[in-house]
């Protein structure tokens, strides 16, 4: 049974790996949680195994978005937790010649869609301790070679979600960056054999999936919280910049 009293979830990219177990565990504590997803199919059985709203979106549409924070509007009354989730390689190596579609499309996903997802979903959130989650990546905190443009956009997301944290806790909203490394789901694609060959550790999409619920709960506004094989998920400690030297020390320095 679902009305106004019961907290509502959006998960973008819900029916991939890692948005699967945050959906599980968002539905495991009592929300209603809409599955939006590119893929009909994949939304829908994601969405009848937690009892919860498929929604088939491409989230790199500002206007798809909308549609998915309206599809949980319509159905729970509320909105308190987006998770914009949705994410893709690039397919190109650090050095093939550039190809735009490619390019635009990882923009496109991994970055495009976490600024419309933030600003669909803001108004909804604001006033009443929403919380919006990131994936982003250890790629968007340490460089990625195998995926230059992959590492792009996920480092743009970390900055967007430092820059916001203060701006939204004043309006009641608290955005964090969840930030794994390897974990086994469909976007390694052919990166897996060379990976597992290499006795690289590949995180199960169930412990991202602890890792989130911990950044729900303690997520700090703006933080970016590592999620490695066998550590506690914590926040990432950003080496601070030196100011300026002279007599102007001090001013106009960003926090
Ligand atoms: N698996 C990893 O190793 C890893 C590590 C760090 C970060 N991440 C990030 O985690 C997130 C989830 O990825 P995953 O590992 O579950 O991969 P996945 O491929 O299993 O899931 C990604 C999901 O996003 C959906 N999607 C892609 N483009 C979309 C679009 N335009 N609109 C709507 N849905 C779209 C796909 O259909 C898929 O269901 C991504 O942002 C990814 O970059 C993954």
């Amino acid at each position: 049974m679902t009305g106004p009293t019961t907290p509502a979830a959006l998960v973008t990219g819900g029916a991939g790996g890692l948005g699967r177990a945050f959906a599980r565990r968002l539905a495991a504590r009592g929300y209603g949680v809409v599955i939006a997803d590119r893929d009909a199919d994949g939304a829908a059985e994601v969405a009848t195994e937690v009892g919860g709203t498929p929604v088939t979106a491409d989230v790199s549409r500002p206007e798809q978005t909308v549609a998915a924070v309206r599809a949980a509007l319509d159905a729970y009354g509320r909105l308190d937790v987006v998770a914009l989730n949705a994410g893709i390689g690039s397919g190109l190596a650090a050095t093939d010649p550039l190809d735009l579609e490619a390019y635009r499309r990882v923009v496109g996903v991994n970055q495009d869609a976490v600024v419309y997802g933030v600003d669909a979903a803001l108004p909804h959130l604001r006033g009443a301790g929403g919380r919006i989650v990131v994936t982003a990546s250890l790629a968007g905190l340490v460089p990625m070679p195998a995926d230059p443009l992959y590492s792009l956009t996920k480092t743009a997301v970390v900055g967007y979600v430092r820059a916001l944290g203060q701006p939204l806790a004043d309006l009641g909203v608290t955005i964090t960056a969840l930030c794994p490394g390897f974990a086994d789901t469909a976007i390694l694609g052919p990166l897996r054999e060379p990976l597992a060959g290499m006795g690289m550790p590949l995180m199960t999409p169930d412990e991202v999936g602890d890792a989130f619920l911990a950044v729900l709960d303690g997520g700090r506004p703006g933080e970016a919280w590592f999620v490695q094989p066998g550590r506690d998920p914590e926040p990432y400690g950003f080496r601070g910049v030196p100011g300026p030297r002279g007599p102007a020390a001090g001013a106009g320095v960003p926090a």
